[in-house]
């Protein structure tokens, strides 16, 4: 048990601070609350985090990937190549414009999606690839932009959980077609709830605006069918102020990564390994435990140290993803993706630990010892 005066600690700390209050109410009073000058502004800036890409607001992270995918005519017949070690969302939005996810295996050492595996999945139906920059890593984007080059496939960014993440100085969501971020408040940087494709294509972006206010960009001038995603101008207030603090919070994070991965020392537990290039920017810290996890989890939470498992269970194992998969004939061999989700423990890391907080994650983690 934490001691008295030992507060437990979470395994996330959304920030809302007064200057996220301030600016909230500023636009309620503004009277302008959807996708008004807020968004706009939220748009421009968040450009310069993707090499000045077009950048779209809508109000989620799926939603960004849905009309992404509508956007770049995925539907019925097609196939979308995604890991299913991620967030459902990212299948969710493939099976929502009615095509078909093939899930494919991950690299053990990054938890992303394995490029030999993406190769090995294409087909004559294989219209995409979507890899998931899962934890804040990049995937490996030099190679899987190189197989979709030689395939003529699309790559579809799923950057959820990897604002400011890069990958040999390139940013994530400035490699593909496009990319998506969500500004759910656990996410690095919240607004809170909200979403942001980032697209190299001017077309591509106009339909994408198109596509989040029901086909129109006159007002009753309709010119396709589409949905109402809009942002409103309060997300994208409370989005701006948080973007500007993304900097400092992503190097607070990746700072209190490498004291966790400098000191932690059980014997069963794998630090999380950083690919060469990479700029992992720790959405999650996220460990192996070689043993028996419910067990250490449990251990930890006694020592009041938060802790998650992202995720216990495998996309392609979800009910609507297994059963119409098993209907189908279809059956996915993922032996690294069962393991992982079998395996991983998520710890703080957020920027609002201090160190002696660290201290204290690293004391728990190190006190789990072997013979779990
Ligand atoms: C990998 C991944 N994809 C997509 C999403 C969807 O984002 P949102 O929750 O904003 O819809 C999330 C967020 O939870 C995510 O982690």
């Amino acid at each position: 048990m934490p001691s008295v005066n030992e507060q437990p600690i979470p395994a996330a700390r959304p920030v809302i601070g007064e200057e996220e209050i301030e600016a909230a109410v500023r636009v309620l009073r503004s009277g302008r609350v959807v996708q008004g000058p807020e968004v706009a502004a939220f748009e421009e800036s968040f450009a310069d985090l993707v090499e000045g890409r077009h950048c779209v607001a809508v109000n989620s992270g799926t939603s960004a990937l849905h009309l992404l995918l509508m956007a770049l005519n995925i539907g019925p017949g097609d196939e979308v190549i995604v890991p299913s070690f991620s967030f459902a969302a990212s299948a969710n939005a493939i099976r929502l414009v009615g095509a078909d996810a093939v899930f494919v295996d991950i690299d053990p050492d990054t938890f992303c999606v394995d490029p030999a595996a993406v190769e090995a999945a294409i087909t004559p139906r294989t219209v995409a690839v979507m890899p998931v920059h899962l934890y804040g890593h990049p995937a490996a984007m030099d190679q899987i932009t190189a197989i979709a080059d030689k395939h003529k496939l699309a790559v579809v960014e799923d950057a959820c959980q990897a604002h400011a993440a890069a990958l040999n100085g390139t940013p994530v969501g400035a490699f593909g077609a496009g990319g998506t971020f969500s500004f759910y408040p656990t996410k690095n940087m919240h607004s809170l709830e909200g979403g942001m494709i980032t697209v190299g294509d001017a077309e591509i972006a106009r339909t994408l605006r198109l596509l989040r206010n029901q086909g129109m960009e006159q007002r009753y001038a309709n010119e396709i069918v589409g949905a109402n995603m809009r942002m409103t101008d309060v997300a994208a207030a409370v989005g701006r102020v948080q973007l500007a603090k993304l900097n400092g919070w992503t190097e607070q994070r990746i700072a209190n990564a490498a004291y966790l991965s400098e000191h932690i020392s059980a014997p069963n537990v794998v630090t999380p390994v950083v690919a060469e290039g990479a700029r992992h920017i720790y959405h999650q810290y996220t460990v192996r435990v070689l043993g028996d996890r419910d067990a250490a989890m449990a251990k930890l939470t006694e020592a009041g140290i938060g802790n998650a498992v992202y995720y216990p269970t495998p996309i392609h194992r979800l009910k609507p993803y297994w059963e119409p998969d098993q209907k189908a004939g279809r059956h996915w061999d993922l032996p690294e993706t069962e393991k992982a989700a079998a395996e991983v423990v998520s710890l703080p890391v957020h920027p609002s630990l201090s160190r002696d907080d660290l201290e204290r994650i690293v004391t728990a983690v190190n006190a789990l010892g072997e013979g779990l």
